[in-house]
């Protein structure tokens, strides 16, 4: 069990509320000033990841402050009963345990008795002879043809997460496989996707925790007919074409798929936690199985930094107070993960899920509701493609985003100068977002340029930035399977530790079940032509402007 103390009736928080309001008005800029070695202060180095963290309204006083909090709250206590298996899923009555997914074979986790570490292993080694096979061309589909094409049919956690990685570390990709991903219940989706793929090279592996999601079973099914309409409706053929991924045994069997095709988990990985489980199956079909426990042993670095370092050190204990100092006390709302790196196109995406999905929550964990803040809205796309869209708000728009600025030193692709220019806009947008641009910086230039005062007068507010716009920095050596997992399992372990801070239940996600199922009552509702007047006016009107329509 986890405590259940409301953050806010600390002493510390009380201690911070005090700090924030003397030190409201102190800009970053001011604050660089006063201290030559803020960079040495404020950012730290694990292996090949440096998070610089200095361009933040913090002070050594704030910082310890924000520990002081995570201790007295008992932080390390916290995060021994997550690794530890307690089950502090409360409201599912269930451990948490992705951490276990990445251990090494020695270790022993007991869950009813049972080394779940064997477990584990167990499942890892028969992916490891799936994924052998197929790129070894032992196992082929129906017909005698190896398998070419794999498409994940999956969605939320057993969809986001093997797609961001396979995109992420596409340079690490098996020869002769391509992977496609379907999610939308959208028949556009799946369809797209059909026309691509042949029948008999293609391995469709349903992934879903439950095996119910409307969704991906929507497209499983519809999958599933495309292949037997292929076959003349041998059924046979299912066996050789499917395989999934699920805690469901039972029901990936009778969707007709064997047994020993059926890589199971466990209810303690969570769905958007999944990523290291049986679930990355696609992933490990793409990049190779090697390469997929490469990524798990960055995952396992991970979890023993956040585990074992001194909060103060602690690379998601510090990304989760930073949050809790911004979200909390500076009122910022919205967080953006920017990574100058257009393999992780995906990586904003994966993490709204985990971060939005977990503390997305407005009770604490005794069930009342919070009287401050939780989870902040999280987005981002690469840059410099953000520059060219959202930046304009986040340099002079009227709220302040937090930004997460992430990019590897060395590029997978070095072609002409393009990594330097990538980073030169790196390091350019950290450093206007803080400084902006004053009034008299703005008139020197024009003044430079020779442009007559009545000409520039008007525009020189225009042209005004503010800065003091905060951000971290993560500079990755290389975006590597090792580094990759570290990266994720650094982000999985903030989202915990800011669940901790806010008394809440991070890995349950009640709020998704209301629009399932009301979905499936209107579902009905729309296939006769029937008025239908059991709702409210607008979602009434909506029906029957759709039958109307269709
Ligand atoms: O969106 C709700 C959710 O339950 C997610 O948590 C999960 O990742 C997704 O649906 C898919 O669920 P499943 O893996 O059971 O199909």
């Amino acid at each position: 069990m986890l405590q259940k103390i409301n953050p806010t009736e600390t002493n510390s928080w009380k201690a911070l509320q005090e700090l924030h309001d003397l030190s409201n008005t102190v800009t970053l800029k001011e604050l660089f000033a006063k201290s030559v070695n803020r960079f040495d202060l404020f950012s730290i180095s694990h292996k090949d990841l440096l998070l610089d963290y200095s361009k933040n309204h913090i002070d050594t006083e704030i910082f310890d402050a924000l520990l002081a909090l995570a201790e007295e709250l008992d932080l390390k206590e916290g995060i021994a009963s997550m690794f530890r298996g307690d089950r502090i899923n409360e409201t599912e009555d269930r451990a948490v345990l992705h951490t276990a997914l990445r251990c090494p074979s020695e270790k022993k986790i007991l869950i009813e008795d049972r080394n779940i570490i064997e477990d584990v292993h167990a499942i890892k080694s028969r992916m490891k002879a799936f994924c052998n096979q197929v790129h070894s061309k032992v196992y082929v589909g129906h017909s005698g043809k190896t398998i070419k094409q794999i498409v994940n049919i999956g969605i939320g956690g057993s969809d986001l997460g093997p797609v961001m990685v396979t995109e992420a570390l596409k340079s690490y990709s098996v020869d002769d496989i391509k992977t496609y991903f379907v999610s939308n219940v959208d028949g556009s989706h799946i369809s797209e996707i059909l026309k691509d793929v042949d029948p008999e090279s293609v391995l469709f592996i349903v992934a879903s925790k439950t095996f119910t999601t409307q969704e991906t079973m929507t497209n499983a099914r519809t999958a599933r007919e495309w292949l037997l309409a292929h076959y003349d409706n041998d059924r046979t053929s299912i066996g050789k074409h499917f395989i999934a991924l699920s805690t469901n045994v039972l029901g990936a069997s009778s969707f007709g798929i064997n047994e020993e095709n059926v890589f199971p988990f466990w209810d303690w990985v969570g769905g958007r936690f999944s990523l290291t489980s049986a679930l990355g199956m696609s992933l490990a079909l793409t990049i190779g199985f090697d390469d997929f426990e490469e990524l798990l042993s960055g995952f396992h670095d991970m979890d023993e930094h956040f585990r074992t370092t001194p909060l103060e050190s602690n690379m998601p204990v510090i990304l989760a107070l930073i949050g809790v100092w911004y979200n909390n006390f500076r009122q910022v709302e919205t967080e953006a993960i920017l990574p100058y790196d257009q393999y992780m196109h995906r990586f904003a995406a994966y993490f709204q899920q985990a971060n939005m999905e977990s503390n997305g929550k407005s009770l604490d964990r005794a069930g009342n509701t919070v009287n401050y803040q939780t989870g902040p809205i999280i987005w981002g796309e690469p840059g410099t493609n953000g520059q060219h869209a959202f930046y304009q708000l986040i340099h002079q728009g009227t709220k302040i985003v937090h930004c997460d600025f992430i990019a590897p030193a060395i590029s997978h692709n070095p072609v002409g100068d393009h990594h330097i220019k990538l980073l030169s806009n790196f390091f350019a947008q950290t450093e206007a977002l803080m400084n902006g641009k004053t009034e008299e910086e703005v008139i020197l230039d024009f003044k430079k340029n020779r442009v007559p005062k009545e000409t520039y007068e008007s525009i020189v507010p225009f042209k005004v930035f503010e800065g003091n716009r905060p951000s971290n920095s993560i500079l990755i050596k290389e975006i590597t399977p090792f580094t990759l997992g570290q990266m994720i399992a650094m982000y999985e372990h903030k989202i915990f530790t800011q669940g901790y801070i806010w008394n809440i239940f991070s890995f349950d996600q009640w709020g998704v079940e209301l629009g399932k199922v009301l979905a499936k009552k209107i579902l009905p509702e729309l296939e006769d032509d029937h008025v239908v007047t059991c709702h409210d006016s607008s979602t009434n009107g909506l029906i029957n402007a759709f039958k109307r329509m269709k």
